[in-house]
């Protein structure tokens, strides 16, 4: 799998994915074309946008030598001055449930804290969400010891409002949980504060 410059094309592929899950997503309402268009133009393409998008493909075979796009993922919300950002993803509702997702998520959070220089990626899921178990288990990998943050009433859908999973990846943990291609392993001694005294810390260097 490879993360690829997002084309027109490729978002105007993902606009008929997400106008079919939109009890899922924040924007309640189906996008038009033309909508799709301009947000591709003024955002995907604008460098001084505070987001980034990719392109998920499949590896390439013969007959795709492009690799076959199966969904799209982005780092919205971007604040530099606090180095984080929010997660975003939407998978082809064909290739849901193989582990896509999970991979995806995981190069994802590699743009953002190896290239992008981000320090926290966060996400929220809404309770109503048929796959709030896939953020549970990235959750699980990703923030281990993290105590889930859940908010009153952030979504409201089909005349019912419904509470949001919000949760959030410190750059150290990803490195704990991944092994990055680049760095070395190390072990150092942090001060935690929080206890008052000394920890081993096993962690990569970049
Ligand atoms: C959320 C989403 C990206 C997950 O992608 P995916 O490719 O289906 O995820 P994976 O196949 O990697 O799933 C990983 C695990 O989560 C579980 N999971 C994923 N979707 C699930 C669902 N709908 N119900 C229950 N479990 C689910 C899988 O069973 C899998 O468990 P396993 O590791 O024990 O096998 C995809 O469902 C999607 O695009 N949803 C619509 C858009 C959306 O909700 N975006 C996120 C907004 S916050």
């Amino acid at each position: 799998m490879k993360l690829k410059v997002l084309s027109e094309q490729d978002c105007e592929q993902v606009r008929l994915w997400r106008n079919e899950c939109l009890e899922s997503l924040r924007t309640p309402f189906p996008l038009t074309k033309e909508q799709q268009a301009e947000f591709y133009h003024n955002t995907v393409c604008n460098r001084a946008a505070r987001a980034r998008y990719w392109g998920i493909h499949m590896d390439p075979y013969e007959k795709c030598p492009d690799g076959e796009l199966i969904g799209m993922c982005g780092i919205e919300n971007i604040e530099q001055e606090n180095r984080r950002g929010e997660i975003s993803i939407i998978m082809d509702p064909q290739c849901r449930g193989e582990g896509h997702g999970t991979q995806a998520v995981e190069l994802l959070l590699e743009q953002g804290f190896m290239y992008l220089n981000l320090e926290n990626i966060w996400g929220e899921v809404y309770e109503n969400n048929p796959a709030i178990e896939f953020w549970k288990k990235i959750i699980k990998k990703y923030s281990p010891d993290y105590e889930p943050i859940w908010l009153d009433c952030m979504k409201y859908y089909n005349g019912q409002y419904w509470d949001g999973l919000w949760f959030n990846v410190e750059k150290i943990d990803y490195l704990k949980a991944t092994k990055p291609t680049m760095g070395a392993c190390a072990d150092t001694v942090i001060f935690d504060e929080c206890c008052g005294e000394e920890k081993n810390e096993h962690i990569w260097i970049i």
